[in-house]
């Protein structure tokens, strides 16, 4: 059997169980693992007992099972590895930080993915993947079908998935937003209002030149030279879409311009991490609220029908894009 075999064996094995990285990754942002290692230094390695030394546990087979996490999140890049001979004749590993997992770290500001796992492995969220196959056969949002309820009113319902929903948006912000605003700079001079924000979700960083405004998108957008629809769009289908759409040209002025930040589909087959986690993302939004991920055509077309004269895609970070739609 060649190894091309093997490894396409071996993929269609780990795609089949790929939520035990998401459960794996989880575990370890609850025991504070990556802190833990991060405080070895840049650079610095550390063996799982030193890690297990550090939490608050008097289990003997601690640092063995860390072990094993750990090395899984090795082979996914998360982590370094370096082998160190032991007296007995057997080795350790030592972990360090892999590139991956300095977006599961605080960045000093907020800034951190470290809630994204969370959501994802929440048992509402599974529940509601298990009706997928529901949805494509009688039509319908898989969470409505799971909890006749929308994703939103449920998270309403469950305080602590409500506490990870915020803590999720806003830490996923604070790094967007920071890299963001190195290469955008289509807020500048212009009062820009920021709609579909809850109380405490939005980072300090967007705060400082947007304003937030609460309120229901479908009754009223409040006026401003610029409305930001940040991650908005793709929690609803395309007739919402427009209706949105329609009522922040409403609410703008004649010069005024609507600034969509969502992820960006590509529309052929593609294999990078970018067009995984989009098309990822795009499923996701479908099973919880009954949203999409719009192709560049898509938000032309959404442009079109909502009145607006022109649409340019202007920026792009973290796999998520900005179209601006002109009055
Ligand atoms: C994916 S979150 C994005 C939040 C924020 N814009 C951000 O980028 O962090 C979508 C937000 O839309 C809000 N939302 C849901 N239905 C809404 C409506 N009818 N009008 C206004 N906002 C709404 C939700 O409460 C949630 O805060």
């Amino acid at each position: 059997m060649s190894d091309e075999e093997n490894e396409t064996f071996a993929h269609a094995m780990v795609m089949s169980n790929s939520f035990v990285v998401t459960m794996v990754l989880k575990a370890a942002v609850e025991l504070d693992v990556f802190k833990i290692i991060d405080e070895a230094g840049h650079g610095g390695q550390v063996s799982t007992k030193e890690i297990a030394s550090r939490l608050p546990t008097n289990n003997p087979n601690a640092s063995c099972l860390l072990d094993r996490m750990l090395h899984l999140l090795t082979n996914h890049s998360f982590l370094s590895c370096t082998l160190h001979g032991l007296e007995n004749g057997m080795i350790e590993r030592l972990y360090g930080l892999g590139p991956e997992s300095k977006f599961y770290l605080e960045d000093g500001q907020g800034g951190s993915l470290a809630s994204m796992p969370f959501i994802d492995a929440h048992r509402a969220t599974w529940d509601a993947w298990n009706c997928l196959k529901d949805s494509v056969l009688e039509g319908g949002i898989p969470f409505s079908k799971a909890f006749g309820m929308s994703g939103y009113q449920y998270a309403c319902s469950d305080p602590i998935l409500n506490v990870h929903f915020h803590q999720a948006m806003s830490g996923y912000t604070i790094l967007f937003m920071k890299k963001l605003l190195e290469i955008y700079k289509g807020f500048e001079g212009i009062n820009t209002v920021d709609v579909g924000v809850e109380k405490g979700q939005h980072s300090t960083l967007s705060s400082t030149c947007v304003e937030h405004i609460a309120g229901s998108l479908f009754e009223r957008v409040p006026h401003g030279d610029a409305i930001l629809l940040k991650l908005i769009l793709h929690n609803w289908d395309d007739e919402d879409c427009v209706k949105i759409l329609k009522n922040c040209y409403n609410a703008l002025p004649e010069a005024g311009k609507v600034i969509i930040i969502d992820g960006l589909m590509l529309e052929g087959a593609d294999t990078s991490f970018q067009s995984k986690y989009i098309t990822h993302l795009d499923l996701s939004m479908f099973t919880v609220l009954g949203g999409k991920e719009g192709s560049e055509r898509e938000f032309a077309a959404f442009a079109k029908a909502a009145g607006y004269s022109n649409y340019r895609l202007a920026s792009c970070a973290y796999c998520s894009c900005v179209v601006e739609l002109f009055k």
